[in-house]
């Protein structure tokens, strides 16, 4: 199977909520599957206005999947904007998408009920994910509730453009929400959420790291009292531990005398045990961008091999480019 998806590069941190609900279920399905990555730097450009910023921002997210495990000789990665072949596939495909379907959008419904202006970008946005997607034959999707609404266009632009030009020319892709993944709880409760102000870094600086952590709410039960272990700071405890270590330690928070504070330290050593060889190879590759470049280099002239003969139908199908042979 042919997995693609396309993560924006932000210039936010990445924060535990990211590596249990996205990261780490991409770098896993790297192991099956024939994987497309891409940092949608274009999609960006509807929201950072500074190129200087989208560049440092497209290099930090490839860090980010370096770091977790991607690994270049399997999965492509690679930026968005170095195959911009799928802004010709765009607009072939805005040619056969109604206004209609785009009035939808939910993106583009919240900025103007918002009383905001939209742009034309963010009104088009899920033409240019369609393109995204269908520009590789991708077969699955793997993306957040939220983007549900974009393949299941993407799924009807492709169909309309078959059923246009030929009906072998684009494959209809599949969603892929992985429905165990859970919603990983911030400091207060809360779903993380950078937009909160909940957030666990994964690769903070020490401090930052233990400020938070050690800042997790929770009520004020004295430490020698039995607590039943449920509620967000034993939820974020047991993302670092295993089936009997969670028996043990829920055993002993129903017994009395474990308190918040042992938890919470328990839970920094464990968050820090995972993650900081990620940090530290993350570290590494920051001191060395030009390796960086060559990985998404190559990972474009990969996926380039794949989308050229998809747009080169379409091209074909629909009488563009010259006729000669
Ligand atoms: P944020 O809520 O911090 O703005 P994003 O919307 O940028 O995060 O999410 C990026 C990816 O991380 C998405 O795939 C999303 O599903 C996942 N994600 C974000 N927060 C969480 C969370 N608290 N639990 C599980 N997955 C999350
Ligand atoms: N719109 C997605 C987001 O905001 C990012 C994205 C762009 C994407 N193109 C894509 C995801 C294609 C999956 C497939 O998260």
């Amino acid at each position: 199977m042919r997995v693609l998806s396309g993560i924006q590069p932000s210039g936010e941190a990445l924060h535990l909520g990211n590596f249990f609900g996205a990261l780490r279920q991409f770098v896993a399905l790297q192991e099956e599957h024939e994987m497309l990555l891409f940092i949608a730097d274009y999609h960006s450009m509807n929201s950072v206005r500074d190129g200087a910023a989208r560049r440092a921002n497209t290099l930090a997210v490839a860090l980010d999947y370096l770091a977790c495990g991607l690994d270049p000789t399997r999965a492509m990665l690679f930026r968005q904007s170095d195959m911009p072949e799928v802004t010709e596939l765009a607009w072939l495909l805005s040619t056969v998408t109604p206004m209609g379907l785009l009035e939808r959008g939910h993106a583009y419904k919240d900025k103007v009920a918002q009383g905001q202006s939209a742009d034309h970008g963010l009104f088009a946005y899920p033409v240019l994910q369609a393109a995204d997607i269908l520009l590789y034959h991708s077969d699955l999707v793997p993306v957040g509730q939220d983007q549900k609404q974009h393949i299941e266009m993407a799924r009807d632009i492709a169909q309309r453009f078959n059923h246009t030009y030929g009906e072998d020319l684009l494959v209809v892709p599949e969603p892929y929400i992985p429905e165990e993944v859970a919603v990983v709880s911030g400091t207060d409760g809360r779903k993380m959420s950078k937009s909160y102000g909940n957030t666990i870094p994964m690769f903070g600086k020490p401090k930052e790291v233990k400020k938070s952590v050690m800042g997790i709410v929770t009520d004020s039960t004295p430490v020698e009292n039995p607590k039943e272990p449920v509620g967000h700071l034993f939820e974020l405890w047991s993302l670092f531990a295993d089936e009997a270590e969670r028996e043990e330690m829920f055993a002993r928070a129903r017994a009395g005398g474990l308190g918040y504070g042992e938890v919470k330290k328990d839970l920094l050593a464990r968050l820090n045990a995972r993650f900081e060889p990620m940090r530290e190879r993350r570290a590494e590759l920051e001191q060395k961008p030009d390796d960086v470049e060559d990985v998404l280099a190559d990972g474009a002239q990969r996926a380039r091999e794949i989308a050229r003969p998809v747009l080169d139908a379409c091209r074909e199908a629909a009488g563009l480019g010259g006729g000669r042979r």
